[in-house]
């Protein structure tokens, strides 16, 4: 068996470099088959009847004249026993308890798309509409109209170190504010969507999903069959930031609908029913109170927060960063996640953390000015080198010293914080803002390399790649450790049915967990190929190297071209399978990252304008450096959006969502991001985490983004706003409340 925790590289040729995704021309020429572009003979189309209130119960479902509307194939809807299938919370797939707008009520399949559209339309649905609560300070007043049976307050999440009174009273300076983020949603370019063909009773799923085998497992629970009968594809995908992490009713009605019908069935959800269904950001209100003395020793956080979740539970805690990302021995934090009659959340890229460094990270900013200290210099001195909130065990590495030490050189921030502007209409100001990132999942993963005759490569891994550039960042391992060209090898990935299970890709774990695993593999089969040419050459394995396709002994004599293994050239293929080592037992394993932000602020329109930022991220090793900076332009483009633009409104007359829609959505456009964005790697070269030394970035890349905007509009402004987003009407409101 290889070595499952080889020694991590010293030094790699092509692990680290700018190389471009393998899959780009596949992808720039449109021959990429998405799960949309999956179309299979005689397959018939969906869609769904959803609930058009915020809050009823369906006391009628009359599917007679949508039996007759041309091309209508199937139709599913509570009354077929096939439909009782459990959801969430006691809940079944078309319930007729309808607890947001957009929940399911029947489903249609037809020949055509447009087919479907009037097949929905002419299904008669009686509702009694119900009283609805849509915001959290509604569903928490007495007597508010019940989200759920159980009442609109879901488990109390709470923390409690050392005694926050006791640190109040030893704090030089208190500080207290409420904080509030807004519910923000994932809006990947690629809507979800399923393709479901059955086969006899065999199962293939095309599907847009993060995690093939939890689409694999959900359906085969849901559809009472075993895993072996269901196969999920996943191979390219435009995206999901976490909105496509859980199994969701249209792959099941997808199968259900093929099933009845015997034909294959394409349900892709449309942008509307993609706003509204598939999953959110919840909004946060957080209290936050801290204390600190002179010297800048914090003496106590106390959090008190609330979630908006939606109609059915998610987690999506505030509290991370309070409780760990500086030495504080005194933390309390208390936090209840409160159902509305809206759609539910969803992990959405680092669930809680851009929320939860909204209020620490302008918290920390407040406490700095109060005791006369730089921002930069304040959290230096309080970073904690231990996990507070595990054992105070030492993490592998942690290189946010660095990030703000050489962020704040790269970015300026000495000079720039002096250059603010404050008069005139326009007003400048730079902020600054750090955060963290924490996956703790033990980290599974088997992937195979087959080297072939010809010196050419399978890779084959269980994990999806949601845009990310997985499938090349793990060639690029195979390709260090065999000296393969990268163009000869090729990655089979993401299917239930030929790769091994893997955790998914969520959590910015995918490199971190299957790296390892890949890089084992393709030793293993390093290994096989030494010992072949060690037969044939006469020499010791341990004398022996490979290198450009050659096998040498000493000096480079006696050689071997790959290709003329004798031995290869007999068997054919080489198959090395790798497994990877847990994550270290003592140590805690966090990725870093800091945050600088400069904006202008127009003082007559309330514009905030995002002039230049600059990202220091401590994610380990650098493992393709085009994709790690794709990974964190974006991680900033989506903190503009956190902070300037972004929220679901609800209408208070109707609980009916407004902005449905990318024109009243806002998410940030190529005007809203600045030119000057600048990303800086910090690689603190940590050999304890795995073998490849990375630790994951995705999550991490957004974090401290919203909150160092935040910053630096207080700093233009001298005026805190301390909710998301900063619009131009909050900013007026705010700037005039000031001038009094
Ligand atoms: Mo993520 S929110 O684990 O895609």
């Amino acid at each position: 068996m290889p070595d499952a925790n080889p020694k991590p590289w010293t030094e790699t040729t092509i692990v680290g470099k700018s190389i471009p995704r393998i899959d780009g021309p596949e992808k720039l020429s449109g021959e990429a088959k998405y799960t949309l572009d999956q179309n299979l003979p005689d397959m018939l189309y969906a869609a769904t009847v959803r609930c058009p209130h915020a809050h009823a119960r369906v006391t009628k479902v009359d599917v007679s004249r949508a039996a007759a509307v041309p091309g209508v194939r199937a139709i599913l809807s509570d009354a077929d026993k096939d439909c009782n299938i459990p959801w969430y919370r006691g809940s079944r797939l078309f319930d007729p308890h309808c607890r947001y707008e957009g929940e399911e009520v029947a489903t249609v399949a037809a020949e055509t798309q447009q087919q479907t559209w009037d097949a929905v339309r002419a299904i008669e649905v009686q509702y009694e509409k119900l009283p609805f609560v849509s915001s959290m300070v509604d569903a928490l007043k007495p007597g508010a109209s019940k989200v759920q049976d159980g009442g609109n307050i879901v488990q109390p999440n709470n923390f409690s170190r050392g005694d926050v009174a006791k640190g109040f009273a030893e704090a030089d300076v208190v500080v207290e504010e409420t904080f509030q983020t807004s519910c923000l949603l994932h809006t990947p370019v690629e809507v979800h969507g399923s393709v479901a063909h059955w086969e006899g009773d065999h199962l293939t799923i095309w599907d847009s999903t993060q995690f093939p085998f939890t689409t694999q497992a959900g359906v085969a629970s849901a559809l009472k069959i075993p895993l072996s009968k269901v196969r999920v594809i996943a191979r390219h995908m435009g995206g999901g930031f976490g909105s496509k992490i859980d199994l969701s009713k249209y792959t099941v009605l997808a199968a259900l609908l093929a099933r009845k019908t015997g034909r294959p069935v394409k349900y892709c959800l449309s942008r509307e029913e993609e706003l509204l269904c598939v999953g959110n950001r919840p909004a946060h209100n957080l209290r936050l109170k801290a204390g600190v003395k002179k010297d800048g020793t914090l003496t106590a956080f106390e959090l008190r927060g609330n979630s908006e979740i939606g109609a059915y539970p998610a987690g999506d805690s505030a509290a991370y960063l309070v409780r760990e990302l500086y030495v504080c021995p005194n933390v309390k934090t208390e936090e209840a996640p409160v159902f509305i009659n809206a759609g539910q959340s969803r992990a959405f890229r680092a669930p809680g953390f851009p929320q939860s460094a909204w209020a620490l990270e302008q918290t920390m900013d407040t406490l700095a000015e109060k005791i006369g200290m730089d921002p930069v210099e304040f959290r230096l001195k309080n970073i904690s080198m231990v996990c507070g909130v595990d054992g105070n065990k030492p993490y592998t590495s942690i290189g946010l010293p660095q990030c703000l030490r050489e962020g704040a050189k790269a970015f300026g921030w000495t000079e720039a914080r002096a250059k603010a502007k404050r008069d005139g209409p326009i007003v400048r100001g730079v902020g600054v803002a750090s955060g963290m990132w924490g996956y703790l999942a033990p980290p599974i993963s088997t992937a195979i390399v087959r080297f072939y005759a010809d010196g050419s490569v399978n890779l084959n891994i269980g994990a999806a790649d949601l845009g990310t550039g997985t499938r090349t960042i793990m060639a690029q391992v195979v390709a260090e450790e065999l000296g393969v060209p990268m163009a000869q090898i090729e990655v089979e990935n993401a299917d239930t049915g030929t790769t091994q299970f893997s955790d998914g890709a969520g959590g910015s774990k995918t490199c971190m967990v299957d790296s390892p695993a890949v890089r084992t593999a393709a030793l293993e089969v390093k290994a096989r190929l030494l010992e072949m040419a060690s037969a044939q050459l006469n020499v010791p394995v341990a004398d022996l190297k490979l290198a450009g396709g050659e096998i040498s002994g000493p000096g480079g004599n006696p050689k071997v071209a790959v290709g003329r293994l004798r031995t290869l050239q007999t068997q054919r293929v080489v198959v090395g399978v790798g497994t990877r080592a847990p994550h270290p037992a003592d140590k805690a394993v966090r990725p870093f990252g800091t945050h600088f932000a400069e904006v202008e602020v127009n003082k007559r329109t309330g514009e905030v304008r995002v002039v230049r930022m600059l990202a220091a991220q401590d994610s380990g090793r650098v493992m393709n450096l085009l994709t790690y900076r794709n990974q964190v332009l974006g991680g900033m483009t989506q903190g503009i959006g956190f902070a300037l633009t972004e929220h679901r409104v609800l209408d208070a007359g109707t609980g009916k969502m407004l902005n449905r829609n990318f024109h009243d959505y806002k998410i940030p456009t190529a005007m809203d991001v600045p030119a000057d964005l600048t990303v800086l790697p910090i690689d603190p070269h940590d050999t304890e985490v795995n073998s490849t030394g990375t630790k994951g970035l995705g999550e991490p890349a957004l974090v401290p983004a919203a909150a160092a905007i935040a910053n630096a509009f207080y700093h233009a402004t001298g005026v805190r706003l301390a909710r998301a987003p900063i619009t131009p009407a909050a900013v007026l409101e705010v700037l005039n409340a000031k001038r009094g």
